[in-house]
């Protein structure tokens, strides 16, 4: 239940239990039902009562699930949020409520970092870093311009923003390579596979697809042989996130390069939980590890890969 007192000092369960409302992004990407399992399971397993919101991708639904855990007085408010902006109004009422709150995997661009006690998550600039290494270094020994076309996640998230800028950086070191077409793919697989149809009807030399994540890429693939090429030899191919399917395009050779993100941010987030309801201090910042995948990595993973 959710009556007055309880274990965290701003209400939740009276039987000590600590109740954490958490607002998921929706259900875009393999990477995203990973991560709500992840949260899911890992609550069970702490002890921790979790209400769960999905916002189908729209900020104003995870405003509104965050506004009624304020109303039941939940003891944590945890959420991914879908964009970057437009979270200072909502993020202050929790406080004033005097209800922690945890970011989970994508980061707000709020000025006033009290507003929340933590943030867990991948770096994503990072990500984007690591994509644009391997293709420098891919055509190191090429002159010819390389024609990039790009499939950005969700216009204003974390993940496209930091995806976008940290492959720009370092592919801006080498004026042969050109990204001569981006747009959003929203993160899915019908998306990406829409908007690379389209890419490819008015771009007939396209050498490089960087996709934000492996359901658009995926889907992308799609539209490739589709129009008769070859994925992962006449257009290469990078993605984020190594879930399963994109895995196992990647050992399969139509993806040629993944940069991992984990969703795997469950057991992480009950511990800061617990600890930031008992008032503990926790660092403001929590980095998840990650790795890349050739295709040769791929095979050898693919059989022991949990998502
Ligand atoms: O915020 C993480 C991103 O969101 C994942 O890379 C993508 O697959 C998901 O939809």
């Amino acid at each position: 239940g959710c009556a007055s007192g309880g274990s965290g000092g701003s209400g939740g369960a009276d039987d000590g239990k600590i109740t954490m409302g958490f607002s998921q992004v929706g259900a875009e990407s393999g990477w995203r039902t990973a991560n709500t399992k992840s949260i899911q399971d890992s609550a069970k397993t702490a002890g921790i009562e979790l209400k769960f919101s999905d916002a189908q991708q729209k900020q104003e639904n995870q405003i509104k699930a965050i506004r009624s855990f304020i109303q039941q007085k939940v003891d944590v408010i945890a959420f991914s949020p879908v964009v970057e902006s437009g979270w200072d109004t909502v993020l202050k009422e929790a406080q004033n409520a005097k209800i922690p709150v945890i970011l989970t995997d994508r980061a707000v661009d709020s000025a006033d970092t009290s507003l929340y006690k933590t943030f867990l998550g991948s770096d994503f600039v990072e990500e984007g870093r690591k994509a644009g290494k391997w293709l420098v270094e891919e055509y190191k020994d090429s002159t010819e311009t390389v024609n990039i076309v790009q499939l950005e996640g969700t216009t204003g998230s974390a993940p496209a923003n930091d995806r976008r800028d940290g492959f720009a950086e370092i592919i801006k070191a080498d004026p042969k390579f050109k990204v001569i077409a981006s747009q959003t793919g929203d993160f899915t697989r019908a998306k990406g596979k829409e908007v690379m149809e389209a890419f490819l009807k008015s771009n007939p030399d396209i050498d490089v697809l960087y996709a934000h994540n492996d359901d658009m890429g995926l889907g992308a693939i799609e539209a490739i042989e589709g129009a008769g090429k070859v994925p992962g030899k006449d257009i290469k191919i990078i993605t984020v996130d190594a879930v399963k399917d994109g895995m196992q395009a990647l050992a399969d050779g139509k993806i040629n390069f993944i940069v991992e993100c984990s969703p795997i941010l469950g057991p992480q987030l009950m511990d800061l939980a617990k600890k930031v309801v008992a008032g503990e201090q926790v660092p403001q910042r929590v980095l998840t590890e990650e790795t890349t995948f050739t295709p040769e990595q791929a095979k050898a993973a693919l059989p022991t890969r949990p998502y």
